[in-house]
Order: C-alpha cells, then sequence, then structure tokens
C-alpha cells in the first residue's frame, strides 16, 4: 500500500540531481512511501495517485537523522562527574572506570531496557539509524553481552573492547591487548559489523590501536577510531591509513591530519556534544570541509562524556561553533553519518531508499539551528512505519 506526503515546503533529499544545491532540495514536494522504501520524489503537482494521503500542511521533510556514533549499553550515573567539571575539573578517560564498573553489575534486563530507552529517546527526534558500540564492559563475557544486547536494539554494532584498559589489567595493558585481540575477539566478532579503538592518552597508544584494528580486520570487522579528542595523536592518521569507515572526535588535528583526512576515505565525525559537557573546545568543522574531507554529525551519547541522544542539539552547536552553515550540519547529520556507516540506504531521499523521514515543525530544515533547543520533530518514519 503506498502513501502519499504532500504539501511539504521545503524537502531535503541529499541528492543534487533531485534539487537544489548539495542538500538537493525540492520545494513544494511530496514523497510517495511505498512499504518500507521511498518509491517516488518530486513536486506535488506531479504526485502519482496513491492508496493513502497525508498533508504536510507546508511544513519541512528531510531524511531521518543518522547517528553513527553512539555507547547506549552503559548503567549508572555520572552526575558527579559532570558537576565536578562545570566547577572547573578536566574530563579524562578515567571516568570510564566509573560506567564500566556499574555495567559490569548490572542484569541483561537492565541493560536491555536502557538501550530500549536511549534509542526510542533518538527516535522520537528523528534518529531512524543508530550505531552503538561495547566498551563498558572490558571482559570477554560483558563485551560480547554488550554487543548482542545492542544488535537487538540498533541497526549497527562496534566492538569497542579497547575503550580503555580494563581495570585487572591496570599493570599489564599488553596482556589486556592480548585478550581484546584473542579471546574477546573472538566472542564477539560474530555480533558486530565494527571494530573501534580509543586511540588518546589513557587509554590507547597508536601501536596497541594498530594491532586491535588490525586483528579486527583480520576477523572481518571494518575499523572506525576514537581519535584526536583529548589532544593531538596518530589516530586520525592511522585511521586513515587503515582504511577506517570514520575517525571520530577530530578535536585537535595537525594539517597533516586535516589533508589525510580530505585525501582519503575516511569521514570525519564530528561529536559536538562531547565538547560541550567537557567544556572543552570545538573541532573545527570549516577547516575540514574547506580542505574537502566529508564531515558527519553524530551525538557520541554516552553517560560520561556527552549524556544527549539529540542530532538537533548537535547540529546547533556545529552551526554556532564549528563554522558550519545549516545546509552542512543537515547534510552532515544525515548523509554525512550514512557516509561513516558505509550505507546507501539511509540518509538520503530518493527513490528505492529506507523510507526514513523527518517531518518537523517548522517551514525549513533551517529550523533545526534557528530554533535550538525546541523539540521540531512532528513525526517519525522509519522504513516506512510511522514511529513518532
Ligand atoms: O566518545 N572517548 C571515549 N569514549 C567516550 C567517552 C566515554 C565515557 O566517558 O564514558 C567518548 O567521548
Ligand atoms: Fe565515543
Amino acid at each position: 500500500m503506498a502513501t502519499a506526503i504532500t504539501n511539504i515546503s521545503s524537502l531535503v533529499t541529499n541528492n543534487p540531481s533531485l534539487g537544489r544545491g548539495p542538500l538537493g532540495l525540492i520545494d513544494d514536494a511530496a514523497v510517495v512511501i511505498d512499504g518500507d522504501r521511498i518509491a517516488w520524489v518530486g513536486t506535488t503537482s506531479k504526485a502519482p495517485a496513491t492508496d493513502s494521503h497525508i498533508d504536510a500542511g507546508g511544513r519541512a521533510v528531510l531524511p531521518g537523522f543518522v547517528d553513527s556514533h553512539s555507547h547506549l549499553v552503559f548503567a549508572g550515573d555520572r552526575t558527579a562527574e559532570f558537576n565536578a567539571r562545570m566547577e572547573g575539573r578536566a574530563y579524562s578517560a578515567g571516568g570510564i572506570r566509573t560506567t564500566v564498573a556499574a555495567t559490569r553489575a548490572a542484569s541483561d534486563a537492565e541493560l536491555e531496557a536502557t538501550v530500549a530507552r536511549y534509542v526510542a529517546e533518538a527516535l522520537r527526534q528523528g534518529t531512524t539509524t543508530m550505531e552503538t558500540k561495547s566498551g563498558y564492559g572490558l571482559t570477554v563475557e560483558d563485551e560480547a553481552r554488550a554487543l548482542r544486547i545492542a544488535a537487538r536494539h540498533t541497526d549497527e554494532v562496534t566492538f569497542l573492547g579497547a575503550h580503555i584498559v580494563a581495570p585487572e589489567y591496570a599493570d599489564d595493558p599488553a596482556g589486556y591487548v592480548d585478550l581484546v585481540t584473542g579471546p574477546m575477539l573472538d566472542a564477539c566478532a560474530p555480533h558486530a559489523r565494527w571494530v573501534d579503538v580509543f586511540c588518546e592518552r589513557g587509554a590507547f597508544d597508536g601501536d596497541q590501536a594498530r594491532t586491535i584494528l588490525t586483528a579486527g580486520a583480520a576477523r572481518g570487522l571494518t575499523p572506525r577510531v576514537h581519535a584526536n579528542q583529548l589532544g593531538p595523536g596518530p589516530g586520525v592518521q592511522l585511521a586513515v591509513e587503515l582504511g577506517a569507515a570514520s575517525a571520530d572526535h577530530c578535536t585537535h588535528l595537525t594539517d597533516a591530519d586535516v589533508d589525510a583526512l580530505a585525501s582519503g576515505d575516511t569521514v570525519a565525525t564530528l561529536l559536538p556534544g562531547a565538547e560541550f559537557s567537557t567544556r572543552a573546545r570545538y573541532p573545527d568543522a570549516r577547516r575540514l570541509l574547506d580542505a574537502g574531507a566529508t564531515v558527519a554529525l553524530s551525538t557520541d551519547c554516552n553517560p560520561g562524556s556527552s549524556f544527549t541522544s539529540s542530532m538537533p542539539f548537535c547540529i546547533a552547536l556545529a552551526v554556532r561553533d564549528m563554522g558550519m552553515t545549516p545546509d552542512e550540519a543537515v547534510y552532515a547529520a544525515t548523509a554525512g553519518g550514512a557516509r561513516a556507516l558505509r550505507r546507501t540506504d539511509v540518509g538520503r531521499v530518493a527513490e528505492g531508499a529506507r523510507a526514513d523521514l523527518l517531518l518537523l515543525d517548522a517551514p525549513s530544515h533551517v529550523h533545526l539551528a534557528y530554533r535550538p533547543g525546541v523539540p521540531l520533530a512532528s513525526a517519525v518514519w522509519r522504513a516506512g512505519v510511522k514511529v513518532a
């Protein structure tokens, strides 16, 4: 059964062959959904007859957001750490230990409820594709359990056994790398598509990250890297060299890092919720875009450094503080995220794409940045089903 959404004031297709500019904008647009796919895109006056019909009422539609970076399998709370930061304490990778202890102690049902809760929270705000990671278990059993739970609720699952060195291995980081690349990878590879490493001072250095990412790749997992978040380092170069789908954070970049991202296939995924919540300086999206890099925007939703599931919030930050135009930020939050996940079926509105759509209570996508903090998601379709 086909449904037409008509009278869309402004439709973001992310397909320049369908409309104006890089966003492929169509005014007075219509979209036809058939099953879980988009069957037709054009202007309202040319829309084909369909079984049912929804009037968008002169409001904007865009592809559902693609949030390519989150950490939703966790338990516990780090409000105290956030409070301390807002009193002037610096963020460090060490806080992750608090969440590891709480996550290990949690039941499967508790963890499952948490993942479901934040996926649903994101969906209500327009996120129709979400990646999530392990990384708060750090034992063979706890990491595999995190991935199994994540896979039941999200589209894309990432093995992040190398988030920090597990507390038991504090004096033997090489032993922990052996565990991650050995028994942990054996248990986790069947449940994930991606392998990630937190390549940063206080977590894993470049050599350790290379060992882990290479081992993951040999097991069929594609690398993505937490890179250059807290300071300069080898993460970005390593990501590009290994053909990672994405280098995430990219806050502290040298010119060589920017050049590598611009010339390689690795997407620069920026996570402004983390800089907001750690009161750190924002990544310079303008510099990356001007160099020709592909930029994605994601939430990094996690209880430590960025406890937001809101892509509109990240868009607003990117526009206000990272030098992005509203068009660039919306593209990064949809098509950019899809690129970072190597997906061609989401992040765009075109015939054959998955019918993931966000109807805004606003006349254009620019309002996502122009009206920060306002819940503008009026309706959300995921795979053709109206979910909010
Ligand atoms: O992406 N950077 C590493 N991991 C998370 C933080 C996790 C935490 O603090 O619990 C991040 O910011
Ligand atoms: Fe992260």
